[in-house]
């Protein structure tokens, strides 16, 4: 590589830092591959057409080096899977990664190598549209599903590329690209372990984010670049911007032009400029006038070319033209199954599964038929036509016979927004008919993702005063919800007997979701998001630090205030007037069609720690999978810790009446977090783990109500 980087102009150089989208303005475009200036392509798909543009760059070029061809590929290629978040909900590393690599088979066969995903940004705010495209609000769950993701590309043969470093989910009020203050310490403990797990895991490239951090975007953020990434982490993954990410340190009010957007992001060693063009434009006068040093220059490109070493470019620059991959079984059964093992059982009076007495059933809701809007969000190369909706593995199944059941399908609302009453009468006269609703709610695909934040997360359109009209009717009620984030659905759920919430499914959404609704699946997803009761509640996740003042136990509710009571008659407890600190539904949280019982945690010593045990008993009639979760709290230290920490889980299957004992470690560095010390007017952070007491439990959600165990360090 050394060889080849010696034998490199400097404007060859700087060619190589340059990715660009030829599908915009592509003659302009090709002209600057064949004259060595691009490094990498992106949104060019097909074997035949990436390959002819890769002949361009190694035949057409002085060195011939080839071009690496990128895409968004989020949630899967042609076949797509549940969104990232759905698939957070699986809590099943094993199906994430085997998802992954039948994605990157289907990505490869169609001549990308380089995957902009997994997106690890923690979510904090269910308003943010990103949260679809991430594992959820927890660190470690998406630190493992983050990992899983890179694994499962990275041995199909295509790089993954972690985003968005850093801090992005963080921002103000949820709305996108919007400013983030975060402290170090909790950057470190909350917003970098996915990032880190994923280069762990070998990841090979890793984005800059978009936001603002505490005042300095990461493309020109040398903290994060050079001091965590390269010095701190030893990482030689190649650093992107994110699309234009360095030009808009001009918008952003960061420099006044994209000269000097150029110098601050190569001084932060932004390697990698995507769709940009600055380092194009201003790199080589930088160099001219001393401001930028070959070395620098020479550092970014060693790693593209490693990059392109690692996935063996330079031996095998093209992709077989042969036909590409798509649909095969194996990937379609995978999505059936991921769908089922993420859907999230919330309420269920007894209604599901359905019965053979349930002889009519109304399949109803904007979203029972919409082969495109259950994708989800980031589906450039999912093909609507190849989707199976809930109305049509219903209606499979009973052509089949598989369902004794006559379907009436009345969709009351033509698409989620929808505010139109028209067609509600024939609706509720069509349920009058019937003995159960299946009424499938939720939000179009272009409700989330990224720059489409909602300031109310309610179920848009006129879909709750539809379920109010059906409740009218007396028929048993089955909410099915399929949404890019948690909504505010309290009075939804109050309405319904049952509630069943799907992230946007994908491909085979209607499958995964008849098998759950039928009982040929047990519903086996836990919330990977606290869902609020509403609005203002939010940010509200679980890991939330305690306050000085906690909550009364009951806590004062708006209608239970004396009228005209002085102003501390009623206490200082830190909760709200209308909701307490209760959410709707917790993180961790998920129902089954068995129950389970969990007895207390053992705890024993080791030599690095203590061992956590715990039985579990399916005290249902039916095999299911439970997801016991590992919970601590520190009860004291030298700074004010969370209330609860994920710190494990794991996902297995009880058969009926069986008892099934998990067993987790907890050491030390584990229970550690950053700590910091302000001398004058300098800071200095360090990780340690206090000498301290901790309660631990094994819990199947982050409420933690059975009794906790107690360790020391
Ligand atoms: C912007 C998004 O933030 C990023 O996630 C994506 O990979 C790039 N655009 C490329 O499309």
């Amino acid at each position: 590589m050394d060889d080849l980087l010696a034998r490199m102009t400097l404007e060859e150089k700087i060619g190589q830092m340059n990715q660009l989208d030829p599908a915009w303005n592509s003659e302009e475009k090709e002209a600057l591959i064949r004259e060595g200036k691009v490094g990498s392509i992106f949104n060019i798909i097909g074997a035949k057409e990436v390959n002819r543009l890769q002949r361009m760059a190694v035949e057409e070029t002085r060195l011939g080096i080839p071009l690496i061809a990128a895409r968004d590929v989020i949630h899967g290629f042609r076949t797509i899977y549940p969104i990232p978040l759905g698939q957070g909900a699986t809590w099943d590393p094993q199906l994430v990664e085997q998802a992954a690599a039948l994605t990157a088979d289907e990505a490869v066969s169609a001549g990308i190598r380089w995957a902009f995903s997994p997106m690890v940004d923690v979510a904090r705010d269910p308003r943010w549209g990103r949260v679809a495209e991430g594992y959820g609000e927890d660190t470690y769950l998406t630190a493992t599903m983050g990992a899983a993701t890179v694994r499962g590309y990275q041995s199909h043969n295509m790089a993954a590329c972690v985003k968005h470093f850093a801090g992005y989910s963080a921002s103000e009020s949820g709305r996108d690209y919007n400013t983030t203050w975060i402290p170090e310490t909790q950057l470190r403990d909350v917003y970098l372990p996915p990032f880190k797990a994923a280069l762990d895991a070998g990841a090979l490239s890793i984005m800059c984010s978009f936001n603002d951090l505490n005042g300095l975007p990461p493309s020109a953020n040398k903290h994060l670049n050079i001091d965590i990434l390269r010095r701190e982490w030893q990482s030689d993954a190649l650093l992107v911007s994110d699309w234009g990410s360095g030009s808009d340190l001009v918008p952003h009010g960061l420099c006044a032009d994209k000269k000097e957007a150029t110098l601050r992001c190569i001084r932060a060693r932004m390697e990698m400029d995507m769709q940009g063009c600055i380092y194009n434009d201003y790199l080589a006068e930088l160099v001219a006038e001393g401001k930028v040093s070959e070395e620098q220059i020479d550092e970014c490109v060693r790693s593209i070319l490693r990059l392109k070493y690692r996935l063996g470019l330079f031996d095998n620059p093209y992709v077989p033209e042969t036909e590409p991959i798509a649909y095969t079984d194996s990937a379609l059964q995978l999505a059936t199954r991921l769908v089922e093992q993420g859907a999230v059982l919330l309420k269920n009076d007894g209604v599901l599964p359905l019965n053979e007495k349930m002889a009519n059933i109304l399949v109803t809701g904007p979203m029972a038929d919409q082969q495109k809007e259950q994708l989800g969000t980031w589906i450039f190369d999912g093909q609507p036509e190849h989707s199976v909706t809930p109305l049509m593995a219903l209606r499979k199944m009973v052509g089949d016979k598989s369902l004794n059941a006559k379907l009436i399908y009345e969709p009351g609302l033509q698409y989620s927004r929808d505010k139109s009453m028209a067609d509600f009468q024939k609706t509720i006269q069509a349920a009058k008919r019937a003995d159960v609703i299946l009424f499938f709610a939720g939000e179009e695909a272009i409700l989330s993702g990224e720059a489409r934040c909602r300031a109310d997360i309610s179920l848009p359109g006129a879909q709750t005063e539809l379920l109010r009209a059906l409740k009218q009717t007396g028929r048993p009620l089955v909410l099915i919800v399929m949404a890019g984030r948690p909504l505010t659905i309290g009075e939804e759920t109050d309405l319904a007997d049952a509630v069943l919430y799907s992230f946007h499914g994908g491909t085979m959404a209607g499958p995964g979701l008849a098998n759950v609704l039928t009982g040929r699946a047990v519903p086996a997803g836990r919330l990977p998001m606290t869902f609020p009761k509403m609005v203002g509640q939010i940010p509200f996740y679980y890991n939330r630090h305690r306050t000085g003042r906690p909550s009364y136990d009951p806590p004062v509710l708006i209608d239970s205030i004396p009228v005209g009571c002085p102003q501390f008659s009623i206490g200082s407890s830190s909760h709200w007037l209308e909701s307490a600190v209760e959410p709707l539904f917790p993180f961790g949280y998920g129902l089954s069609y068995t129950t389970f019982q969990y007895g207390e945690p053992a705890i024993s010593q080791t030599e690095n720690g203590y061992t956590v045990t715990c039985q579990i008993t399916n005290t249902g009639q039916v095999d299911a999978y439970e997801v016991p979760q590992l919970y601590t709290h520190q009860l004291s230290g030298d700074l004010v810790r969370p209330i609860k920490e994920l710190k494990g889980y794991q996902k297995i299957l009880i058969p009926a009446g069986e008892t099934r004992t998990v067993s987790y470690t907890l050491t030390p560095d584990q229970l550690g977090y950053w700590h910091e010390e302000q001398d004058g007017f300098t800071s200095r952070v360090w990780f340690a783990t206090d000498e301290a007491e901790w309660e631990v439990w094994v819990a199947p959600d982050a409420r933690c109500q059975t009794p906790p165990g107690r360790i020391r360090f």
